[in-house]
Formats: C-alpha cells, sequence, structure tokens
C-alpha cells in the first residue's frame, strides 16, 4: 500500500485539475454502513422494494421506506466525519481539490469542511426534503420529529397533505440534471480523478469514472475491494478509505 500512498500523494501535487469522485465506502467508517459488502443496506432490504414507482404510487411503498427511514436516519445524523472525509477537504484547503463529487447522501463532506460549492450531489442529500405537491420545504430532522414524537408513520405536508420525501434520488427516478451535467464537466476536465469507496457498479455515476480517463485524466481508486475499474486504473490502492487518504495527505504535506 506504501507504493500506492506514495504515488497517489505525488499525482496530487502534479495534478493541475484533481477530481475525487466518491461512494459509501468512504463514510463505512463514519458508522454508515454501504450498500453492497456483506451486511450493507441490500443485504438487508430489497431494492426493489425502494424504487421512486413504489414511493410516489403507493401507500404502502412509502410506509416501507419511513419504516426504513426513520431508523437509518438518526445513524447518519450523529455520525462524524472520518479522516477519510477530513483529508478530502484538506486537499481543498491545500489548494488540491477541483471538486467531490458523491453518491452519498450524508452530508459529511460538508459537515467535514468542504464548501458547498465544492460537493456535488449526484444522489441528493438526506438532510433536506419537501413536498411533492406544493414544494413546501422540510428539513428532514423536521420530519424525523413526526415520526419519533407524533406517531406519524407515512409524512404528508402539514400544508397541502400531499407527499413529503426527501432529496435523495431512489431507483428509477430522474437524476439531478444539474449535478450530472457539472459532474461530467469536472471529470472530462480532470487530470487527475480519485475514487474513494466505491463499487463503480450504479449508473449514470460510474461514467464518471470513463468520462476523466477518456479524456486523459490519470485514474485512481481507493477501495476495500476490487471494482470493475481497476483494469483501467493507473493506480489501484487497496484499503480503508480512512487509513489510505490520511496517509496520502500526511505524505503529501511532507513532499519538498
Ligand atoms: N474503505 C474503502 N472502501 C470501502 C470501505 C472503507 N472503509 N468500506 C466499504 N468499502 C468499499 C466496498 O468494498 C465497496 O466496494 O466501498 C464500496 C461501496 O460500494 P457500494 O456499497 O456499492 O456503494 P456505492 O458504490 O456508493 O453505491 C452506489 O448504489 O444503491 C445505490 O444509491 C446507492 O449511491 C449508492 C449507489
Amino acid at each position: 500500500m506504501t507504493e500506492g500512498i506514495e504515488r497517489v500523494a505525488r499525482l496530487l501535487r502534479a495534478a493541475r485539475r484533481p477530481v475525487v469522485f466518491t461512494g459509501a465506502g468512504v463514510s463505512t467508517e463514519s458508522g454508515i454502513p454501504d450498500f453492497r459488502s456483506p451486511g450493507g443496506v441490500w443485504d438487508r432490504f430489497d431494492p426493489r422494494e425502494m424504487t421512486y414507482q413504489n414511493f410516489v404510487g403507493t401507500e404502502a411503498g412509502r410506509r416501507k421506506y419511513w419504516e426504513i427511514g426513520r431508523h437509518s436516519y438518526p445513524v447518519m445524523r450523529t455520525a462524524q466525519p472520518n479522516p477519510a472525509h477530513l483529508a478530502i477537504a484538506e486537499l481543498h484547503r491545500l489548494d488540491r481539490l477541483e471538486c467531490c463529487i458523491t453518491q452519498n447522501v450524508d452530508n459529511l463532506h460538508q459537515r467535514a469542511g468542504l464548501p458547498e460549492e465544492k460537493v456535488i450531489e449526484l444522489h441528493g442529500n438526506a438532510t433536506r426534503a419537501r413536498c411533492l405537491a406544493c414544494g413546501a420545504p422540510y428539513s428532514r430532522d423536521e420530519v424525523q420529529r413526526w415520526l419519533e414524537e407524533e406517531g406519524v408513520d407515512v409524512p404528508a405536508c402539514p400544508r397541502c397533505g400531499g407527499i413529503v420525501k426527501p432529496y435523495t434520488i431512489l431507483f428509477g427516478e430522474p437524476m439531478p440534471a444539474g449535478a450530472v451535467e457539472e459532474a461530467e464537466r469536472r471529470a472530462r476536465s480532470a487530470d487527475l480523478f480519485i475514487v474513494v469507496g466505491s463499487s463503480l457498479v450504479v449508473y449514470p455515476a460510474a461514467y464518471m469514472p470513463a468520462h476523466a480517463r477518456h479524456a486523459g485524466a490519470t485514474l485512481v481508486i481507493v477501495n476495500l475491494t476490487p471494482t470493475p475499474y481497476d483494469a483501467h486504473a493507473d493506480v489501484v490502492v487497496p484499503g480503508k478509505a480512512g487509513e489510505v487518504m490520511d496517509a496520502v495527505l500526511q505524505r503529501l504535506r511532507s513532499l519538498p
């Protein structure tokens, strides 16, 4: 791993437009389970039940969603940024980060110190919600209070009775067009693209490393397990995101 860390630190020092791309694996050391590791979210819940059509189309679908959400949100809400988030935020402070494109909705990159404008959220953000009918905005904390203190099991808009939904993208839901366009533009203009903690199996997010590679960027993958992109990567660093990214940051700081 040390040879990979040395290479990534030197690549970061030399890069003109470094971009970091993260997935759920960057947050597991904060106590938030990922999706496809053993014991991950899709080991416990059926993703076919967690579709946009199910949520919008049926009360039963929304009930199932909120049964899960009422317990998963407090884990996300109390999670703290881990050394991987902190190292990525420090890259920004060292002027070694164009942006962080993330598939995560846990807001931990922002809480680690990355400015909002440096975080491109492809799958939304779990801290905000809104009414799908009248558009009224609600914080997810407020919705959690309805669930916990008011005995609500399927939140409805207090203003119009409409469906309340967090700003997170469900399977079958259109992706945020602006974020996807911005992420593609940034990936295509990157000269260094570092993937941290993603299985790279969910599209269109998983096209981002391909966009970067096709535009000539050096591709780095930091992940606990192999990904379909490993054969196309210039550097693969198997390991834990927190350990690897902190070691890269320390080495980068010590380079002359
Ligand atoms: N350090 C490094 N890698 C890790 C760590 C860690 N501490 N913990 C887990 N990983 C790796 C796993 O080995 C796995 O390859 O992170 C990857 C996480 O993959 P997924 O669980 O598939 O998460 P992600 O790639 O973000 O999934 C993409 O799928 O279900 C949808 O919307 C969901 O945004 C999510 C998308």
